[in-house]
């Protein structure tokens, strides 16, 4: 356990007992919970709102009951004082609590919050209890970006990439062993069109990128509108791709590769891989068997229609499983793949990424998969839209928005941002740099946002140094690490001089200032903050969280010298802080796949 961790235990611990002594007479249902506070101008480092709840057992004010409390916690080690404010039992944090939260960083080096692995855990206890095996076993299966075969990735698979591939490393850094699975749409009208492509063609151009991929989706549209033979054969490579039809699968796979491979050159650019990719046409027997199951246990009927539909009613709405021709649905595909998942991975948790308008979708999924008595831990998650403000996007080739062209916008805003602050940068170091801060830029604005919320995308404000943006993140960091590379050279200097080494001995304590305090309990906050993003499925509360760091970072450094302390002392233990801001930052961008930069 880490040390914000411990010392929320121990407040806990400690109203408990003060509650159990002071109001033994009653029994009390009251479970007292402790909440850390990181933000500016709080009131306290934790708090307690126990009295509240008591005092309606006890049939007395709250603000009394606080006071009692409060009077009855002796401060620790780690607990300086502990107070009543409003009804609230206050705690703050000691001296002590600020040095240890120092050290835990520096020990693990910024990958603080990392929690044990398996092997570890097994190579410190020689065994492993239930308890760790459950821990250190939570098996999550992480569903996202699943574009269409023969399409580019539009803006939701987009949002959907960068979402997901954060929250698989938010996820490992917390503990949790994760498989990254992209589930391809390659049943519909789309792949059928670039199959009835293969016939007439006999071949397929080249296609690396998107951009291939969306030029020769449009050509082959523009010819199968114009004729009415070609539409009948599309239908009827549609129905072969339903039946299983040998050659077709084979035609199939052709299709899928060449869309990976342009796929890939987009996943390459963000940075992202992938466990396992499949595609839909892999589920559609296995869906027909999970209706007839359906049928069986009477949780779907055959319609009038002779379609076969899921009873859902009242609280959801029904829905079709196969056509009257006993073709399957999207929604069929997804019954038979939750089965796969579940029972190749055995997951705690599967978690599916999509646009919001799949909302309904889910639910009337899991809800079958209940009422088929899976017992499946499933979860949604959600979008709003992402769309653009100001400069309007190329989008030549119909209406779709490349995720290249995205990146390059991005990057050509922030090459503005780079010529302003450094107009003599060029060549290499200034594309990357420029790409490397409009990929932050990019990556930042998703992921601050939380998912319910629609994003209206600004590159000038996304790329600024300045405000709630990655550059703004990427830039702290440059800042801590030139910090740190000055007192490198200096002392480099300094051992030149003196000949010897000046080793400086740690004993004399040194109190924090309330900058500093302000930031270290920041950055004693992270592992919990890695830990709650994760399991709230949650990104933008390690955004917020980076943010809030980086500013009280800002308001340290610009209120107390490092390199330029008062003492030796003073700077040593600052420059132990700088690092430690550090160590979060490069982290916890890494977290959000944000690459840091040396030079900005
Ligand atoms: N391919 C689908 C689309 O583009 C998304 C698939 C989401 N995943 C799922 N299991 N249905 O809308």
């Amino acid at each position: 356990m880490k040390i914000m961790e411990k010392i929320t235990e121990e407040c806990r611990e400690a109203v408990q007992k003060a509650v159990e002594g002071l109001y033994k007479t009653k029994e009390t249902n009251a479970i007292p919970r402790v909440e850390t506070h990181i933000e500016q101008n709080r009131k306290a480092d934790a708090s307690c709102s126990i009295a509240f709840q008591l005092s309606r057992e006890l049939k007395k004010s709250p603000f009394e009951i606080a006071e009692e409390i409060a009077k009855n916690i002796t401060p620790t080690e780690t607990i300086e004082k502990v107070s009543a404010l409003a009804g609230f039992v206050n705690f703050a944090f000691s001296q002590k609590y600020y040095q240890i939260a120092l050290s835990e960083n520096q020990k693990e080096k910024g990958k603080q919050g990392k929690k044990e692995t398996e092997k570890k855990i097994k190579k410190q206890t020689g065994k492993e209890s239930e308890k760790q095996k459950k821990k250190a076993k939570q098996k999550v299966i992480i569903e996202y970006s699943c574009p269409n075969v023969g399409k580019p990735l539009h803006i939701g698979h987009i949002r959907g990439t960068i979402f997901g591939h954060a929250l698989k490393k938010i996820r490992e850094q917390d503990g949790d062993s994760v498989v990254s699975f992209n589930y391809l749409g390659d049943s519909g009208s789309q792949v059928a069109k670039l199959l009835l492509a293969l016939e007439i063609y006999k071949n397929l151009p080249v296609i690396k990128t998107e951009k291939d991929l969306l030029a020769y989706y449009v050509k082959i549209n523009a010819e199968i509108e114009q004729s009415e033979e070609l539409q009948k054969r599309q239908r009827e490579i549609l129905e072969a791709i339903e039946n299983g039809d040998k050659k077709i699968q084979a035609s199939l796979d052709k299709v899928r590769k060449l869309s990976i491979t342009a796929f890939d050159n987009s996943y390459d650019l963000l940075g992202v891989k992938f466990d396992e990719v499949i595609g839909e046409s892999a589920f559609i027997q296995d869906g027909r068997k999970v209706v007839q199951e359906a049928i069986e246990k009477k949780i779907a009927f055959k319609d009038k229609g002779g379609e076969i539909v899921a009873k859902l009613e009242p609280e959801l709405p029904n829905t079709i499983l196969t056509r009257s021709n006993g073709t399957t649905l999207y929604l069929t595909r997804d019954l038979a793949l939750a089965d796969y998942k579940f029972s190749k991975y055995k997951p705690s948790e599967s978690v599916n990424i999509t646009g919001s308008e799949q909302n309904t979708h889910f639910r009337q999924v899991y809800a079958i998969l209940q009422k088929l008595g899976r017992n499946y831990n499933n979860k949604h998650v959600g979008f709003g839209l992402l769309t653009f403000e100001g400069k309007k996007l190329a989008t030549r080739e119909g209406k779709v928005i490349l995720l290249a062209d995205i990146i390059e916008e991005a990057k050509q805003e922030a090459k503005e941002q780079i010529m302003q602050r450094e107009p003599l940068l060029k060549g290499k170091e200034l594309e990357e740099r420029s790409l490397a801060i409009g990929l932050a830029a990019l990556k930042f604005a998703v992921l601050k946002v939380s998912q319910e919320k629609n994003i209206v995308f600004n590159f000038k404000q996304m790329t600024s140094f300045e405000g709630d943006t990655g550059a703004y993140l990427q830039y702290s960091l440059v800042r801590c690490k030139s910090i740190l590379h000055k007192a490198n050279e200096e002392s480099a200097q300094e051992e030149k001089n003196a000949g010897k080494s000046k080793k400086e001995k740690r004993e004399e304590k040194y109190t924090f200032n309330s900058e500093e305090k302000e930031l270290l309990l920041l950055l004693s906050a992270f592992p919990v903050v890695v830990h709650n993003a994760s399991k709230s499925l949650a990104p933008h509360i390690l955004c917020d969280y980076l943010l809030k760091t980086a500013a009280a970072f800002s308001k340290f450094y610009s209120l107390h010298s490092v390199l330029n302390a008062e003492d030796e002392r003073t700077k040593t233990q600052r420059l132990e802080i700088v690092k430690a801001t550090a160590n979060v930052l490069e982290n916890g961008l890494d977290l959000l796949g944000i690459t840091t930069l040396e030079k900005m």
